[in-house]
């Protein structure tokens, strides 16, 4: 049974699963939009990734006895400057995900929950490749600059690529 603090800590890494997954469906629309078929594919799947985070919490809090509650969202951004600061914003995103989730282990540790202390290593391990891979994505577009070609490729190269 999780207590309702832990209860509530768990809902709120439920909404701010929900909310990474609009941001990337908002992204990915957008990059559809602007001929950027690859990076809109992978962000398509890093969405749905998301929602798959989400609902792992949502089984978890009703199966431990606890009430998932389904989140309102406001309405992500919808324009983007350019492919360099979607993979910005998604990285910044990801590192203030990670800080929650400490938040959520913290939480689990003061009030001596070893089962959702174990449940939310599976989070802690999926932040550092999900990390790992938007910094890496970053250094590629940093190389590329503003070169055409390079863009064009990286785009097919994203397209072909699992979100991690
Ligand atoms: Fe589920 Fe990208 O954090």
């Amino acid at each position: 049974m999780v207590s309702a603090h832990i209860e509530n800590a768990l809902n709120g890494q439920i909404e701010v699963e929900a909310r990474s997954s609009q941001y990337y469906l908002s992204m990915a629309s957008w990059a559809d939009t602007k001929g950027f078929s690859g990076v809109s594919q992978f962000l398509y799947r890093h969405s749905d990734e998301e929602r798959q985070h989400m609902l792992k919490l949502i089984h978890y809090v009703n199966e431990r006895g606890g009430k998932a509650v389904i989140p309102s969202l406001d309405k992500p951004p919808s324009d983007f400057d350019s492919i360099q600061t979607i993979f910005k914003d998604l990285f910044e995103h990801e590192q203030r995900v990670t800080r929650q989730i400490n938040e959520v282990v913290d939480a689990c540790l003061k009030e001596k929950d070893y089962t959702t202390h174990n449940f939310m290593q599976w989070y802690v391990s999926e932040q550092i490749e999900e990390e790992a891979l938007a910094r890496n994505i970053l250094d590629k577009l940093a190389l590329i600059g503003n070169d055409k070609g390079g863009l064009y490729l990286f785009d097919r190269e994203l397209g072909a690529m699992q979100s991690h």
